[in-house]
């Protein structure tokens, strides 16, 4: 049987491990085609092309290695890039963050020689699919692939910024969100005991889908999303106005979700936290107002909200993309394209389908439920 092959790519996320177990023993179990384990992204890819190119023998002894011992675990060549996945390797992985193969971002994939490379050594090693599973990026380099060769090439949406808007959840999302509402907790506490507004800043990239779902679970008092377009000075003095507002109105503390993509006009070199803490203290110090002494603390929450154990929601998703992925690789309409989770059920979508107009509305009308639910 000739080989999957499978490849976790760009930022990690909580499910890829869940994943990685899902297909390798789906492949093994279910459908008995052994599956190749591709280490650290395509970077791993781009470094076996290299070796195979320049060491041919090494070509000859995976692929000896792949035909002889199907389903066997090794490490098949010497920069230890590619590695046959058996039941053993996916053992106990499940809820575990991060990803076991690695991942890395990789700039060289940006070149057509490199990628014409890489679907050389596919070829060469008799690889009937590669599984991509990452972000936006990341399934930008499977598309070209798609788009440049005869191979079968199969994407996993897989990040925490939930800004592909083909799928209704990303794998890590879920988790992301979990861990978005344990630190909202977390300071909750201090802000409470000190009467303090807490600025928090998401993850995310362009989109605000990580921070206002985290406010809609957490029941964060505001929460400011690129979607609304460049922060003005007085747009931040409004959102000051609004939480001394409800200080004036027995309020004791805030919590502020900021996501990273947010912009500002003049735009601002530092975190948008910061920023934003500097506006909100310098209105409440101005003269004559009510609450002079209101501290304003501002935190950039960083990868923290990439690790953590999985959460259950996440590797079902991914056992359920595992499965999708595998029917789509074994029909022979030769069709690539992305797993994708749309009405609640999941699919394949071509590369480069339109955007559903569902996700959209459902982020608009997630801002409006947080409005409605804030207890200002
Ligand atoms: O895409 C996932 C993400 O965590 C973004 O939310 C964030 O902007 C970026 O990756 C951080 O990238 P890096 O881990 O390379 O610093």
């Amino acid at each position: 049987e000739s080989p999957v092959a499978v490849l976790c790519s760009g930022g990690d996320a909580p499910g890829m491990n869940a994943f990685l177990r899902a297909v390798v023993r789906l492949g093994l179990n279910r459908h008995h085609v052994p599956v190749l384990g591709i280490r650290d992204g395509y970077r791993g890819l781009v470094r076996a092309a290299k070796l195979a190119n320049v060491d041919s023998e090494s070509l000859v002894r995976l692929k000896q290695e792949i035909t002889n011992n199907p389903g066997k675990r090794g490490l098949i060549d010497s920069q230890q890039s590619i590695i046959q996945m058996d039941h053993a390797s996916v053992s106990g992985i499940m809820g575990k963050g991060g990803t076991i193969l690695g991942s890395a971002r990789c700039l060289d994939f940006h070149k057509r020689e490199v990628r014409d490379s890489v679907v050389k050594l596919l070829k060469d090693l008799g690889v009937r699919a590669l599984v991509v599973v990452g972000g936006d990026g990341s399934l930008t380099g499977a598309r070209l692939l798609a788009e440049e060769s005869d191979l079968r090439i199969i994407g996993v949406p897989a990040t925490i910024d939930n800004d592909l808007q083909f799928t209704e959840m990303a794998l890590g999302v879920d988790t992301a969100v979990h861990t978005l509402v344990w630190a909202v907790d977390h300071f909750i506490d201090t802000a409470r005991s000190h009467r303090r507004v807490m600025v928090l800043e998401t993850m995310g990239r362009e989109s605000g889908d990580l921070a206002r779902m985290a406010a809609l679970a957490s029941g964060a008092e505001m929460v400011i999303t690129p979607e609304i377009g460049a922060l003005t000075a007085e747009k931040m003095a409004a959102y000051a106005e609004e939480i001394e507002g409800a200080m004036t109105r027995g309020r004791g503390h805030a919590i502020v979700l900021i996501a990273e993509g947010v912009k500002f006009d003049p735009p601002q070199t530092r975190n948008g936290a910061y920023v934003l803490r500097d506006a909100f203290q310098n209105y409440f110090e101005r003269e004559g107002a009510p609450f002079q002494d209101l501290e304003v603390r501002p935190s950039v929450l960083g990868h923290l909200q990439r690790g953590g154990h999985a959460t259950p929601g996440d590797c079902i998703l991914a056992a359920r993309f595992a499965e999708e992925a595998w029917k789509s690789i074994l029909n022979h309409d030769n069709e690539n394209g992305i797993t994708a989770l749309q009405h609640n059920k999941v699919t394949i979508v071509p590369f480069g389908c339109e955007d559903m107009p569902e996700r959209a509305e459902t982020s608009s009308a997630m801002d409006r439920l947080h409005d409605d639910l804030a207890s200002w």
